[in-house]
């Protein structure tokens, strides 16, 4: 579950300075502070739920490290890998602290929750560990920390979802924003730690996110991501408040459903899905509303229906690609990404090729993929032997990241000639004489901006004439 910033939940780990640009007086603040984040989109929107709590306390964010008093890094356990970089960041804060007596080091997030007090023992440089449910209390801790004390709080919760707080929306664009509406996961892939470092699932009470995507399309946001380890199990019970008057439970395509209504001209995004829980329902009213995107991110992690049932992923094989048909089905246009996990445990070739076939077969827009990595406490870890050597596991990804590369060209050259309704987003990456956005699908096309009046955030029709493997490469038309 996100290195786009409008994707997906967890993906690789990506740097990311997280800012707010301060308003009115720049002395209103009695500290400033600097998150970094990293892992998936759920810690980019935790971060705007930290920023949101700190600023009622009345710090101002920053995105300048030298200047801040405190600096959070909102941390990602997913891989090995992802650890190290926050590891290798950490290092790199101590020459800071060296330099500015009284500044404060805090670890949040998925490592904060994974290493607990062990990180204060470990690395001598870290003041603050706080997990994923707790930053409510953040601003006791910094108080604790600024007297001396070693602040610790990771504390899971059942029930958190920061319902109620209003994220400051940090290095936004203005135009997409992401909106939490649950937190945690039930499903105990073996592979994953998730379930460990982000707690049991809840779902967000649906006023409060009907309210949160109101307000952003007011502010003029024209596109929100619905975020969740796995949406499509939402299950919001509104407490009755008379005896015998029990409101009607709300599902996700039922909340879809209410977003989508906010406005015609606001674009509705979700992730992630799995493939177990996404239902007729959801993709029926996808297809219904023409600003639901026509895009699902529906992660196989294998092909082999043996390694996906040591994965626990409750599904086959077949199964999976019966999923793929029955999207196609109702919505032929539809895109459709992926995340592949190289090299589990007990892997042969020929699980790898089921891996590769189900890629062909589905014909992926897009995939996120990896070679696996033993996380500890993990079932697989205790399971399971991690016994695909490093070689193997490499070769493999390499030749799944072939695959893909040549599925994403493909999938591209078939848009060639077609006309997509995009939403602009910003300056192209190359050039302030292009528009970047993106069509319904999840890609990015990027098109000159010629001499029509747009602006970020206008919906503008582009005809494909050319692509890369990444991008769809277009002219406007009238
Ligand atoms: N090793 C490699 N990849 C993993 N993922 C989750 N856990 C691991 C792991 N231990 C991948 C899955 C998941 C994505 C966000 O990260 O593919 O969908
Ligand atoms: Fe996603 Fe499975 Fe991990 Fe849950 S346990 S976060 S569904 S990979």
């Amino acid at each position: 579950m996100l290195d786009f910033v409008t994707d997906k939940t967890h993906n690789e780990a990506r740097q990311g300075e997280a800012y707010a640009p301060f308003s009115g007086d720049p002395n209103q603040y009695k500290k400033r502070f600097y998150i970094e984040s990293y892992g998936c989109q759920m810690n980019f929107a935790d971060s705007e739920i930290v920023a949101s709590i700190l600023n009622k306390e009345g710090f101002g964010a920053t995105r300048n490290l030298e200047e801040a008093d405190l600096i959070f890094i909102n941390t990602c356990s997913i891989r090995e890998k992802a650890e190290q970089t926050v590891r290798k960041r950490l290092t790199e804060f101590r020459k800071l602290k060296e330099q500015k007596k009284g500044m404060l080091v805090g670890v949040l997030g998925c490592m904060a929750e994974r290493l607990k007090s062990k990180f204060l023992e470990e690395e001598k440089l870290v003041d603050i560990v706080v997990g994923p449910d707790a930053y409510r209390t953040l601003p006791g801790l910094v108080e604790e920390a600024e007297s001396g004390q070693k602040a610790v709080n990771v504390l899971l919760s059942r029930e958190e979802t920061y319902a109620d707080i209003s994220p400051v929306r940090l290095d936004s664009n203005g135009v997409s924003a992401f909106v939490s509406i649950m937190r945690g996961c039930n499903n105990m892939c073996s592979f994953c730690v998730v379930p460990f470092t982000r707690g049991r699932e809840r779902s967000r009470d649906v006023s409060s996110i009907i309210r949160e995507c109101r307000d952003l399309f007011e502010k003029g946001f024209k596109e929100v991501t619905l975020l969740g380890q796995n949406v499509d199990s939402y299950y919001y019970t509104p407490e009755s408040t008379q005896i015998n008057s029990p409101e009607t439970p709300v599902t996700f395509a039922m909340l879809l459903e209410q977003v989508a209504l906010i406005s015609p001209e606001l674009r509705v995004r979700f992730s992630t899905s799995h493939p177990k829980d996404i239902t007729d329902d959801v993709l029926h009213t996808m297809a219904r509303y023409e600003n639901i995107c026509k895009y699902i991110h529906l992660p196989v992690q294998s092909g082999s229906s043996r390694i996906l049932q040591l994965m626990n992923r409750t599904y086959t094989r077949e199964w999976y690609m019966a999923k793929v048909d029955r999207i196609r089905q109702i919505m032929p246009d539809c895109g459709i990404s992926s995340d592949i996990i190289a090299g589990f445990c007990t892997e042969t070739e020929e699980d790898h090729k089921d891996t590769l076939s189900v890629m062909e077969y589905s014909r992926y827009d897009m995939s996120y993929m990896f070679f696996y990595s033993e996380r500890p406490g993990t079932l697989a870890e205790r399971r399971y032997t991690d016994d695909v050597p490093i070689e193997v596991k490499k070769r493999r990804l390499q030749e799944i990241v072939e695959l893909q590369n040549r599925l994403s060209q493909e999938s591209n050259k078939k848009d060639l000639g077609k006309t997509f309704k995009v939403l602009i987003e910003g300056d192209s990456k190359r050039s302030d004489k292009d528009w970047m956005g993106r069509n319904s699908q999840n890609k990015v096309v990027v098109f000159a901006k010629e001499n029509y009046a747009l602006k970020k955030g206008d919906y503008v029709n582009v005809k494909v004439e050319d692509c890369t493997q990444a991008t769809l490469l277009g002219k406007i038309v009238k």
